[in-house]
């Protein structure tokens, strides 16, 4: 019985369903009427102005030499082919003409004579004629109470066959029904984005590096670079590279500029348009690092980087410059800095550096002499560890006397010695003594003792008619050598200074 009744109940819905929409008309807008000729369509350009109002124009022209009643029917009713989804209880729908209420709100209903699920947008009683070309038609689409309903083109409207959604379809019908011309519209897509600019091509960032690099720890004396070094080194590398770049037409897109001031290391960035462009100063480069080079080393390297590599490297943003990141300018060049030989002295001793605990400072200065035409060149002396402490030299106690290697044709070109030993209160200037013709030999005796050498001054007191370059024997520039000897005579370690 039961059974019966359900079976029942499933029948008297499928007959009432198809007995409200017949399917006798397959397609849109499921009615006998005529589509062509007509003086009505819509303009296929909706303009939505937000809160789901879209606004669709009007075209009412008679096609030349239409007599066809169509031709000069009004326009009634207007329906739009809908997705059966939107069909919802009491939807939120209003329509206006040129800003005006339709008299009759929009209505979605079930197409009678079309197939299951045809559902139309329903405009009527429209009042619209020949005389009304160019007319806004708007609908404004919502939810209803319960948030159900179709708010976008996209979701109301079934789009013709082949068409992306949101394209509509409307029939515009005269007040017989008989004329129902079809008109597609819809928003239309934004251009799609023009594709991005083509992206630059990745820059080049170079650095150039000026490095003293010690790894065996050969420097007896560390040398750190001066803050002026560092400002004059690093401008020389920025204007060299800054002036080839433009030169070869190589871009520089950030300008080359001091990042780093290390005590050992110089380093300058800088960033190139591309690494072509960058290339384009890379066999320069490879030479221009041993141009940098002796810029630092001033060919023979001066005392104060004896011991010391001067590595000129470009590469990369890094920090060793053994092992910098590849860029697109690679450059290195590495001058081991050693003292060069001399024949001095000229008597048989022990000359090798730290053979005694008295040494000299490869850094020297200079000053105003003591007369208004001299000027002062300044050792400094130093107590280190022997290299033998166990040996005669190695347990010397007394800096008896320095000889330094000087030109003894310019013996009229010293005027005095100064020696001021760690604690006095000035310096003592003495008369230069020299050696025999040809042995290239200054003498001052000094008789210190252990304290009074650490830190104990000699200045040799020069003309100004003379430089220190002239004076003294060697090829490095600004640079003396000279030995300390014990009181023996058989211990004499030799040095080389060099003015900083
Ligand atoms: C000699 O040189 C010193 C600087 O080293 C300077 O102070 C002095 O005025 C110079 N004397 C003369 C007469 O030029």
């Amino acid at each position: 019985m039961r059974l019966t009744v359900a079976v029942l109940a499933i029948l008297a819905l499928a007959i009432g369903a198809s007995a409200q929409q017949t399917g006798l008309y397959p397609s849109f807008p499921y009615c006998q009427c005529t589509k062509t000729p007509s003086a009505y369509r819509l303009s296929p350009t909706v303009t939505s102005t937000g809160a789901g109002t879209y606004c669709f124009t009007l075209s009412a022209k008679v096609p030349a030499g239409c007599t066809h009643k169509c031709c000069k029917a009004d326009l009634k009713k207007i329906e739009f082919n809908v997705n059966d989804a939107c069909d919802v209880f009491s939807p939120s729908l209003k329509a206006t003409i040129n800003g005006v209420r339709t008299k009759v709100a929009p209505a979605i209903n079930k197409a009678q004579n079309g197939p299951v699920g045809s559902t139309t947008l329903v405009l009527t009683q429209l009042g619209l004629g020949l005389g009304n070309d160019g007319a806004q038609v708007c609908i404004t689409l919502g939810l209803n109470k319960n948030g159900k309903g179709c708010t976008t083109l996209e979701e109301l409207c079934v789009p013709p066959a082949g068409m992306p959604a949101g394209v509509c379809t409307a029939a515009l019908f005269d007040s017989q029904n008989d004329c129902c011309p079809l008109s597609q519209a819809n928003v239309p897509s934004p251009p799609p984005p023009s594709p991005p600019p083509p992206s630059p091509p990745p820059r080049c960032e170079v650095c150039a590096y000026i490095a003293l690099v010690d790894p065996e720890n050969n420097a007896p004396f560390p040398y750190a670079f001066s803050a002026d070094e560092c400002d004059s080194y690093a401008q020389t590398l920025i204007d060299d590279i800054t002036a080839q770049a433009g030169d070869a037409g190589a871009t520089i897109v950030t300008p080359f500029a001091k990042v780093d001031c290390q005590e050992r290391l110089i380093k300058v960035c800088g960033e190139f348009f591309s690494n072509e462009e960058g290339a384009l100063i890379q066999d320069w480069i490879g030479e221009q690092v041993s141009v940098w080079n002796d810029m630092v080393t001033g060919g023979q390297c001066p005392a104060y980087l004896s011991g010391y590599s001067v590595v000129t490297a470009v590469g990369g943003d890094g920090s060793d410059v053994n092992s910098l990141p590849m860029s697109c300018l690679n450059a290195f060049k590495s001058t081991a800095c050693a003292p060069e030989t001399v024949d001095f002295p000229k008597c048989q001793c022990t000359t090798k550096a730290f053979a005694t605990p008295f040494a000299v400072k490869p850094m020297m200065s200079e000053m105003a002499g003591p007369s208004k035409d001299t000027t002062s060149y300044c050792f400094e002396l130093a107590v280190v560890a022997p290299a033998n402490p166990g040996s005669a030299c190695g347990k010397t106690s007394t800096v008896n006397k320095a000889e330094f290697f000087a030109d003894d044709t310019k013996r009229r070109q010293i005027k005095s010695i100064g020696i001021k030993p760690a604690g006095a209160a000035g310096y003592k200037w003495v008369a230069p003594s020299w050696g025999a013709v040809g042995d290239q030999t200054l003498k001052v005796t000094l008789g210190w003792s252990t304290a009074q050498a650490a830190g104990g001054r000699i200045c040799l007191e020069l003309y100004n008619t003379t430089s220190l370059d002239d004076f003294c024997m060697g090829a490095a520039m600004d640079t003396c050598w000279l030995n300390l000897f014990d009181t023996t005579r058989n211990c004499c370690p030799l040095y080389t200074s060099s003015l900083v």
